[in-house]
């Protein structure tokens, strides 16, 4: 017999009592959520929804029609959750306290309410990020600073994925599991349980037209995937993009793989394009459950103590092996080179 979403979280409920039932509750709201987005990406051409609202976001980046619509969605269909206390989205600049009283045991809810919005006008896959935090007792009113906790507070992360068929994948940070939306029960069904990364693999994901822009480490890599059997890899690999993280973590979860979204070096002070609080921390949440590894290439990207709301970080996350890799290539790096330090200290003797 198949378990939907509301069994699987019911049982949780009644086995897990680190939570109040309302935060059991928030989840099956996010989860309607995602199905009413799912709808309005399915709708968009016909709605008149796609492409651009004509204004900025807070990150000084196009905001699509359909960026304001599902985070509107996320809003109201969370706002009536009693132990919400206030939400962060990629779409606000500033964070939104729900209006809930005041008490103890409350959560923080952040989102990227349609990631790799740019998809939807060609028809490719996009998908709903979202954390939860809970929020400090002591602290009234709820405010931006309370949001700045590191990955590893996380109490739930998932995402909604909205391609060929709709996805819900999620962590309570005992395991990954995912549910497939059945159109015509309208119920989430648990399809993927237990979702696994392989430790190896031979396929990345990076946007190579930012080559030129990239730090050695991260060159070194991709220079020695892309020589294949002829490299010091002794194997051939195979590249993947979607444009939508969701997308390629999805993947990543299902078969394994490494996802890249380097610092560069376009803007020095930016440290990477995805947000830390709602892309790669939650992101970086499933893939640790799920056996993988998630680093920006010099720390753990979960151990990261944020500085503000919509800070960008590198990412470099999938499985285990490759990563390590990668880390590896960077802490080498960074190490000086013996050869010159060695003819430095000889010339030094000799002076
Ligand atoms: P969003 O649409 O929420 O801003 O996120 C898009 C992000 C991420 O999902 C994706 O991996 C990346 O941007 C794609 O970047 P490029 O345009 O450089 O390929
Ligand atoms: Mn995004
Ligand atoms: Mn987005």
């Amino acid at each position: 017999m198949s378990t939907s979403l509301s069994s699987f979280i019911a049982t949780r409920c009644t086995t897990d009592d680190r939570h109040p039932v309302a935060f059991y509750q928030l989840i099956h709201s996010i989860a309607q959520t995602c199905r009413a987005i799912a709808a309005a990406v399915d709708r968009s051409a016909l709605a008149g929804t796609t492409g651009s609202a004509g204004v900025a976001n807070v990150q000084g980046e196009e905001q699509k029609k359909l960026d304001i619509v599902t985070n509107t969605l996320m809003l109201e269909g969370t706002a009536n959750n009693d132990v919400l206390a206030a939400v962060a989205s990629e779409e606000m600049a500033r964070i939104s306290r729900t209006g809930q009283a005041r008490k103890a045991g409350q959560y923080l809810l952040l989102f990227d309410p349609l990631d790799g919005s740019s998809n939807v006008d060609v028809n490719a896959p996009v998908g709903t990020i979202f954390s939860i935090l809970r929020c400090a007792d002591s602290t009234y009113p709820v405010s931006e600073s309370d949001f700045l906790q590191p990955g590893t507070a996380q109490v739930c992360a998932g995402y909604a994925i909205y391609g060929a068929a709709t996805m819900l994948v999620l962590t309570l940070g005992d395991g990954v599991d995912g549910f497939t939306l059945d159109r015509d029960s309208g119920e989430f069904v648990l399809t993927h349980p237990r979702m696994t990364i392989p430790a190896s693999t031979r396929e990345f994901a990076i946007n190579t037209a930012n080559t030129r822009f990239w730090e050695a480490p991260v060159n070194r890599y991709i220079d020695e995937c892309l020589a294949g059997a002829n490299g010091p890899r002794k194997q051939d690999f195979n590249m993947r993009w979607v444009a939508a993280m969701v997308a390629d973590v999805h993947r990543i979860l299902l078969r394994g793989g490494v996802f890249l979204y380097p610092q560069d070096t376009r803007e020095a002070s930016r440290f990477g394009k995805l947000r830390l609080l709602y892309e790669a921390n939650p992101m970086s949440f499933l893939v640790e459950q799920a056996g993988g590894m998630s680093s920006t290439g010099h720390e753990r990207v979960m151990d990261i103590q944020p500085h503000a709301l919509h800070q960008r970080i590198a990412v470099m996350l999938g499985s285990r092996d490759e990563v390590e890799r990668l880390t590896a290539y960077h802490q080498q790096a960074a190490q000086p080179v013996p050869d010159l330090v060695n003819a430095l200290r000889h010339l030094w003797t000799e002076y």
